[in-house]
């Protein structure tokens, strides 16, 4: 071999070590500058061809050619391999690891007095009752005098009212106004409604009161209500919303509105009755007041107290889920505690 030949040999061996060698992308371009590219040691050797003696030319300028074309494939083939080691390189430093477990995602729930209200609604609609909605905004002859509260009335005092900037407009203390709304809107004609929502009292917030709260009134005005009737619709209330087996006790009481009035407990959810912490040892729990409709607020609704009677209840809504969930404290309903709303529904 020619020594021309052997030179040319020792540098494609040199240049195709030094491609197994390169590593990234750029050592790659690097190598081609060095060996192909126009300025480059192979090129240089080409043209060292004509100085050859005439025999040895076709030869020399045939094997030149072989190794330009091995080596350009030879740097195709390692620049796809660099790539593809590059781009593995990429994805695991910044890709996701599929295997790694999920976040756990917290799924809402309605909140526990939407719960009771529900609960509420649908034990009332079973037994003919029409939700009826009344406004949280009232006069103060709605909310108290047509009630059969006059200017002064002591039992105004247990409902301490939050006012407006109108004048003898507050927000209502009790949902019971909104009892003349639903008579003024069907009387002559009988009527069975609940009305549920929120009400206001400037009262200190303790374990057992809040300012704001929810109520559900119930209302039923007809030619023939009797107080059986209220007496069978709690029963049936008391036995859906506490347990099948319930008992319930009417004491007597006061309301202005209603005449007679009572108070309604149930047998104590968690002793059954043999008195218990909860039931401070009573054997029983108040979960409501009722009675029969006064005279004098039939009237104001519209219905004539000698042909009409009516029975109306009223409870508290966050007392009923309290009781019903043995949650010792109003305060927790409108803390947002999550735990405390995982509770319940
Ligand atoms: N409005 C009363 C209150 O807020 C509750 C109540 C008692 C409503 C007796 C009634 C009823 O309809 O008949 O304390």
């Amino acid at each position: 071999m020619s020594a021309f030949l052997q030179e040319i040999e020792g540098l494609y061996a040199q240049a195709m070590e030094e491609l197994a060698a390169a590593q990234t992308t750029a050592s790659s371009e690097a190598w081609y500058a060095k060996y192909l590219s126009r300025k480059g040691e192979l090129t240089a050797q080409l043209r060292g061809l004509g100085q050859l003696p005439a025999d040895e030319k076709p030869a020399a300028g045939k094997r030149i050619n072989e190794i330009k074309n091995g080596l350009s494939n030879a740097l195709q083939a390692r620049q796809a391999t660099i790539a593809q080691a590059e781009m593995e390189e990429t994805l695991s430093a910044e890709g996701i690891d599929v295997t790694l477990p999920g976040r756990l995602q917290q799924v809402g729930k309605l909140h526990p007095t939407t719960v009771a209200m529900n609960q509420i609604i649908d034990i009332f609609t079973q037994m003919g009752f029409e939700v009826f909605d009344s406004p949280e905004v009232e006069t103060d002859a709605d909310n108290f005098e047509l009630l059969n509260f006059p200017p002064g009335h002591p039992a105004r005092e247990m409902q301490d009212s939050f006012y407006t900037a109108t004048p003898d407009v507050i927000l209502r203390t009790h949902t019971s106004p909104g009892q003349l709304h639903a008579m003024r809107k069907y009387a002559p004609d009988p009527l069975r409604v609940i009305l549920p929502g929120k009400c206001y009292r400037n009262e200190d917030v303790t374990a057992r009161s809040e300012m704001m709260f929810y109520q559900v009134e119930g209302l039923a005005v007809g030619r023939n209500i009797t107080f059986s009737d209220l007496k069978g619709v709690l029963f049936n209330y008391a036995n859906q919303m506490y347990g099948e087996g319930r008992q319930i006790r009417f004491r007597k009481s006061y309301f202005p509105f209603t005449e007679p009035s009572v108070e309604v407990d149930v047998d104590c959810i968690l002793c059954g009755g043999e008195g218990c912490r909860v039931c401070k040892y009573s054997g029983w729990l108040e979960i409501l007041g009722a009675g029969m409709v006064h005279p004098v607020v039939l009237r104001n609704g519209g219905y004539d107290p000698a042909v009409y009677s009516g029975f109306a209840f009223g409870m508290g809504i966050e007392r009923q889920a309290m009781l019903k969930y043995s949650i010792d404290d109003i305060r927790y309903f409108y803390d947002n505690d999550a735990r405390f709303l995982a509770r319940v529904g």
